[in-house]
């Protein structure tokens, strides 16, 4: 069985984090959540007042960032310089500024060579906007998920609520879709499909029907090449 990459792309909330963290577990694959990544540089810009504007700024900044992700009780977790910063990073403050830092492209670049290095073994499953196009163009198996918007902000809306935030729908649809507008049409590695990307809608699939279908494509790559 080869170490394969699996990359997963595709628009906020359509459940990639959910099939990444289930496949990597399902092939015993490492599992980098690279939007947690983006999120994390976001919390530390606004808590130090980063202007992102000035590049000069957002590079020493960059500087003092160190981000790693720590798995306990079979969870994943996300520390900023040694501190478990899992659940700030998905408040919303942060999601609603994380778009225009992923535009910034100082910041992209800095993000995606951890990520290329992280990826450096294979044996992993990375979920972000630009895995497949950008970070790792030769992956093996690379999955666009889409998934139908009202069943996204459902989704959205029930996690949130899982973490005690009751936000109305309307409220986290303007933030997925503005992300979405912000993702796709900024000038660096904006998120599009990578033309061996193979689409999966998996608005009417279950968590589980979802991982099977996947996994059946991740094992044929695996026992291939
Ligand atoms: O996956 P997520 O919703 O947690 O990602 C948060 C933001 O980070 C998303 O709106 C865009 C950005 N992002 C990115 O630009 N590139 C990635 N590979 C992953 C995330």
């Amino acid at each position: 069985m080869r170490n394969i990459i699996i990359a997963i792309d595709g628009h906020s909330s359509c459940g990639k984090s959910t099939l990444a963290r289930d496949l990597a577990a399902a092939l015993g694959f490492g599992y980098v959540d690279s939007g947690a990544m983006y999120r994390a540089v976001t919390l530390f810009f606004l808590d130090h007042a980063v202007n992102l504007a000035d590049e000069d700024a957002v590079v020493n900044a960059l500087d003092d960032i160190l981000i790693e992700f720590k798995h306990a009780d079979g969870a994943n977790r996300t520390f900023l310089n040694g501190q478990d910063v899992e659940e700030d990073i998905r408040s919303m403050r942060v999601s609603e500024l994380v778009s225009p830092v992923a535009a910034v492209p100082a910041v992209r670049r800095a993000l995606v060579s951890q990520q290329k290095a992280l990826g450096r073994k294979g044996g992993i499953v990375m979920d972000g906007r630009d895995i497949g196009t950008v970070v790792f163009p030769d992956a093996e198996l690379k999955i666009f998920l889409t998934a139908e918007p009202d069943e996204r902000v459902r989704r959205r809306q029930l996690e949130l609520r899982e973490k005690g935030v009751d936000l109305s729908a309307d409220i986290v649809r303007e933030n997925l879709l503005e992300r979405d507008r912000i993702d796709s049409t900024r000038a660096d590695s904006p998120l599009r499909k990578a033309d061996d990307a193979i689409v999966i809608d998996n608005t009417q699939l279950t968590r589980q029907e979802q991982l099977e279908l996947v996994q059946g494509l991740a094992r044929a790559k695996m026992t291939t090449g």
